[in-house]
């Protein structure tokens, strides 16, 4: 059944869990997140960004997140737009069914600069606005993602701000989310916390600190009824890391946020938490795997079902390790 997002993390914070919000493309990922879920007995969050939008299309994304819902109408599921570049863009997918819209108006009117804060909290406000008055919520974001390791924003998805950011832009200031979110009325914030999008996000085994969990402490603390969410939130499974290299990849080195530190950040008021790289990555992995097992195969079922299973343990390792499951 379909819910709105404020519904969900409202239930999630009472009930202190974490929700990991899954990005769909396709068949497989929506089958993956939805068995996990069953599985689980968890409430799921699909979310589809704008690339999602022009490699479906809007109707067959739309009716796959129906279908995903009518083969498991026991699951609550919020369909959420990630990453609306403005109000325009959340209004159609309000009209194509979405019961939450991120309205992302942290990098600024043309796209690349971050820390516009009268231009952010003008059209997070207006897409509140058309939001609300449909029942859909809002997520906003103030702060410019990116690693607090190589100042890197993780641009390579198109969504990053441009070039190295410093310390300072990359902590979202909680006097200023405060003011955010007063100005605007959002359900959840995104903030930036040290985490950046993309497989690329930390050259180094992560150490114990590497996210900012203090500056999410005093940000919940300031803004202790809109729930925080963390984007950038891929763990970058070094195994499947190690699979796509055994079979014909060459991804360098590189490592994401520990799910330890997600944890630490769950018990601090991160309700929502984005991930679509490591599903990513379990995919080409399972793909690489098969085919290069099986030479003689040209079924696409037979790679695809691999793709769905790889998916599908990693969803389920995320509803079991933010406390997700059994909360459906
Ligand atoms: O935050 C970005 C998500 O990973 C979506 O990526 O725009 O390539 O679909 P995409
Ligand atoms: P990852 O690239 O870490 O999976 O983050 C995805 C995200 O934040 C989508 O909005
Ligand atoms: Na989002
Ligand atoms: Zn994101």
């Amino acid at each position: 059944a379909l819910i709105s997002l404020r519904q969900l993390l409202d239930h999630a914070a009472e009930h202190d869990y974490g929700v990991p919000a899954f990005n769909v493309n396709n068949l497989e990922q929506t089958r993956a997140i939805m068995e996990a879920a069953d599985a689980t007995d968890s409430p799921v969050i699909m979310q589809a960004s704008a690339g999602a939008r022009k490699y479906a299309g809007a109707p067959f994304l739309r009716a796959l997140m129906e279908a995903a819902m009518t083969e498991f109408p026991h699951v609550p599921v919020v369909v959420h737009q990630d990453h609306g570049t403005s109000p325009a863009v959340c209004q159609r997918s309000i009209q194509l069914g979405f019961s939450s819209v991120m309205m992302d108006g942290s990098l600024g009117e043309d796209g690349k600069t971050p820390m516009d804060f009268d231009y952010n909290v003008s059209v997070t406000r207006q897409a509140v606005g058309m939001a609300h008055a449909c029942g859909v919520s809002v997520e906003g974001e103030l702060g410019c993602l990116g690693s607090l390791e190589t100042g890197e924003a993780g641009e390579e998805d198109g969504i990053g701000a441009v070039g190295k950011l410093s310390h300072d832009q990359l902590l979202t200031d909680p006097e200023e989310a405060a003011e955010f979110v007063k100005a605007t009325g959002v359900d959840a914030l995104a903030i930036a916390c040290g985490t950046s999008h993309g497989a690329y996000k930390f050259s180094r085994p992560p150490t114990g600190d590497i996210l900012a969990i203090d500056r999410i402490k005093e940000i919940h603390a300031r803004i202790p009824n809109t729930h925080l969410v963390m984007h950038g939130s891929s763990s970058v499974p070094q195994d499947w890391l190690a699979v796509i290299n055994e079979f014909g990849g060459e991804i360098p080195e590189t490592y994401g946020v520990p799910v330890e530190q997600i944890q630490e950040g769950i018990a601090h008021g991160v309700r929502k938490v984005n991930i679509d790289t490591d599903l990513r990555l379990a995919s080409t992995g399972a793909v690489r795997r098969f085919l290069a097992e099986n030479p003689a195969e040209f079924d696409p079922r037979k790679f695809l079902a691999k793709t769905t299973t790889a998916m599908r343990d990693i969803c389920v390792a995320r509803y079991e390790a933010f406390n997700t499951a059994g909360k459906a």
